[in-house]
């Protein structure tokens, strides 16, 4: 492939598994050393993406299915891809994304009990099977991650906790499958670790992006690579809830 092109990260996890903060924290690191990045989020970040958000996020918004719902994130991501992602990924700059594909896999299909071999297909081909080059998986107990989110809940976190379980056990099971692009993180670590493990995997994978490239077919899948240990049901103090408004993605 002699096409130029960025490095497109992407970052899943359930609720609370601190996806936005460490988000923000890489682009930041990234831009430091000099690196030229797009930071967006899935769904979000385009005038239809937000809209989408607004329906899909609303706890207001009750009776929707899962079907329609997949179909409605994966609709948000298409123009997400179009008009941002790839335009970007063309110009050599570093995208990272706050949620992705994987979050359909894990809510929809996973969570929601769909056809998750079906949705791989439709979800993977709207988006031209533009998939990232790294997606970190900040993996917390669904417990954990609840107990940081909060008491104001979105559509998606009012969800019973059974959904929520299902959802955390199928991101790992994405994981195992994709072991090399996907690496799974114990996010129930503080941040600060959380963020030093992020970064550390970024910059080793970038550098040896150039020398190795991410989509050789003869780079044989490692098993999952789990950093900082399994994740435990550690309890943490009271957390400090600070959501992440529109404004904190940037274009550039
Ligand atoms: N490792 C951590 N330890 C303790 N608290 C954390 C950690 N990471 C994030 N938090 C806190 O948890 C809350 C949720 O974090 P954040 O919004 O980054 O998570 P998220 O995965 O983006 O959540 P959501 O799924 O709701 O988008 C915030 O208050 C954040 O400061
Ligand atoms: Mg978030």
């Amino acid at each position: 492939m002699s096409e130029k092109r960025g490095f497109f990260i992407t970052l899943e996890g359930p609720e609370g598994s601190g996806k936005s903060s460490q988000a923000r924290q890489l682009v930041q690191a990234l831009r430091r050393a000099g690196r030229r990045v797009t930071f967006v989020r899935d769904p979000g970040s385009t005038a239809l993406g937000r809209r989408l958000r607004r329906v899909l996020l609303h706890a207001d918004v009750r009776g929707m299915t899962p079907l329609t719902e997949a179909l409605l994130f994966i609709a948000g991501r298409v123009q997400l891809v179009e008009e941002l992602i790839k335009p970007a990924l063309a110009k050599g700059r570093i995208v990272v994304c706050d949620r992705f594909h994987d979050s359909t896999m894990a809510y929809q299909g996973h969570g929601g009990e769909l056809d998750v071999a079906w949705l791989q297909v439709v979800g993977r081909r709207a988006i031209g099977g533009l998939m990232p080059d790294l997606t970190l998986l900040l993996d917390v107990p669904t417990e954990a991650g609840f107990r940081r989110v909060g008491r104001h809940r979105d559509r998606m976190e009012r969800k019973a906790q059974a959904f929520h379980r299902r959802l955390r056990r199928g991101y790992l099971a994405l994981a195992r499958r994709e072991p090399r692009r996907i690496i799974v993180i114990d996010a129930t670590q503080p941040k600060t670790r959380v963020a030093q493990h992020v970064q550390q995997i970024v910059f080793k994978r970038l550098r040896m992006g150039r020398v190795l490239p991410l989509r050789d077919p003869t780079v044989r899948p490692r098993p999952p690579t789990i950093v900082g240990g399994p994740a435990g049901g550690r309890r943490g103090p009271p957390l400090r809830v600070t959501r992440p408004t529109e404004k904190s993605y940037g274009m550039v």
